[in-house]
């Protein structure tokens, strides 16, 4: 590129020259820099999604014989799904032929009846050659791949199985979700399934370090103990919050409070046992001026449903009266994860547990 401008000459050379680096210059490094670091790590190949092996070990199979089944991953977030496909697919058909042969919807696309019947289903029945254009062999199929499938509806999945059925010959489907249950029957027996599990500390861990190395981050033992602790097996959390402790902590060391600040993991138990106790003693105006104090100091509604889940547990109930309340639990968290007011729904669980300490 310097080459290049000193090669030019004439006139204009100079405010070319201002102009193209003030093109490329910021523009490029900004980009380079904004790649989060859940895309800038995610495995390239099938080789490198760690912990899965029963899947990895399928896929390899498929990719040397160039077959495949109608796939469904399913498992917790962050554990590697839309990773293992896309490596898969990469692996299968190289970098040209893959733009024509995967087509990837995830949840912030249409996905209602009209787009599988319009949108999927013409993909499905374009058909594709066994080589690709240098002559290499190549599947003879094509793969759509729906991410978060579980946020179809049922009427769309349904329409699917008959494009799966129809189009098996040209076309593999890899459906990706978080909860099984929530895919029709006719669609699960139609697909091999693959559970992903949670990743192991050890295996999260190892990443992180490796991250850590290629970024030369400066980090305490404990910071990435903390990190792999606060995310519970998924690993795109882990990555994200380490992302934002490099951040903030720019040449200075990462350490354990970073990371908890970050996570925003309060101080877990003087809260929650307060709470608690306000429950089994206290009254219900206490009670709402509690919950009132932990939701404006910043406290997260699922945060503080978590810690009462896990502390309820031990609590001297009877198994009715912690059945009851758990199902309540389960009950707040769906209106939360539905965006219902934290407040209420905090309080309202509360009083549920307070309504069975009473019958002690
Ligand atoms: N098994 C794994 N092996 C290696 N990296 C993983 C694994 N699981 C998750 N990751 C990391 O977490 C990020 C998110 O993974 P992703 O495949 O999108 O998870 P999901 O299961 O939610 O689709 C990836 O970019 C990758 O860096
Ligand atoms: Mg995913």
């Amino acid at each position: 590129m310097q080459a290049f401008l000193k090669g030019t000459s004439g006139p204009t050379s100079k405010s070319q020259k201002d102009k193209a680096a003030a093109a490329a210059g910021p523009s490029t490094e900004k980009r380079a820099r904004a790649v989060p670091w859940v895309e800038k790590y995610r495995p390239k190949c099938v080789d490198e999604v760690a912990f899965q092996e029963e899947v990895v070990a399928v896929l390899k199979k498929s990719v040397e014989g160039a077959d495949l089944p109608n796939l469904l991953f399913y498992g917790p977030p962050g554990t590697g799904k839309t990773s293992t496909i896309l490596a898969a697919a990469r692996e299968l058909y190289g970098p040209e032929l893959y733009r024509q042969r995967v087509l990837e919807l995830n949840a912030s696309d249409e996905r209602g009846i009209q787009v599988v019947r319009e949108k999927v289903k013409n993909f499905a029945q374009l058909t594709v050659a066994g080589s690709r254009p240098d002559g290499k062999p190549c599947p003879p199929f094509k793969i759509i791949i729906l991410d978060e499938a579980d946020s179809m509806t049922a009427p769309a999945q349904a329409a699917l199985r008959r494009t799966m059925e129809k189009e098996s010959r040209t076309t593999r489907f890899c459906l990706i979700c978080n909860y099984i249950s929530r895919i029709i029957e006719p669609l699960t027996s139609r697909c091999s399934k693959f559970r992903f599990k949670p990743l192991a500390s050890g295996v999260q861990e190892q990443r992180l370090l490796q991250i850590c190395q290629k970024e030369n981050l400066k980090h305490t033992a404990e910071s990435i103990a903390a990190l792999v602790q606060v995310s519970e097996g998924d690993l795109r959390k882990a990555i994200t919050f380490l992302q934002s402790a490099a951040r903030l902590n720019v040449d200075r060391e990462i350490t354990e409070r970073a990371v908890v600040e970050i996570a925003g993991v309060g101080s877990p138990l003087p809260t929650i046992d307060n709470l608690l106790h306000v429950c089994f003693r206290g009254t219900f105006e206490k009670l709402e001026v509690e919950v009132r104090n932990l939701v404006d100091e910043g406290y997260a509604a699922t945060q503080i449903l978590n810690q009462m889940h896990e502390s309820i547990i031990d609590q001297d109930l009877s198994d009715k009266q912690k059945s009851v309340i758990t199902e309540k639990m389960a009950v707040v968290s769906k209106c939360l994860s539905d965006g219902a007011d934290e407040f209420l729904q905090i309080l309202s669980l509360c009083s549920v547990i307070m309504q069975e300490a009473s019958h002690n």
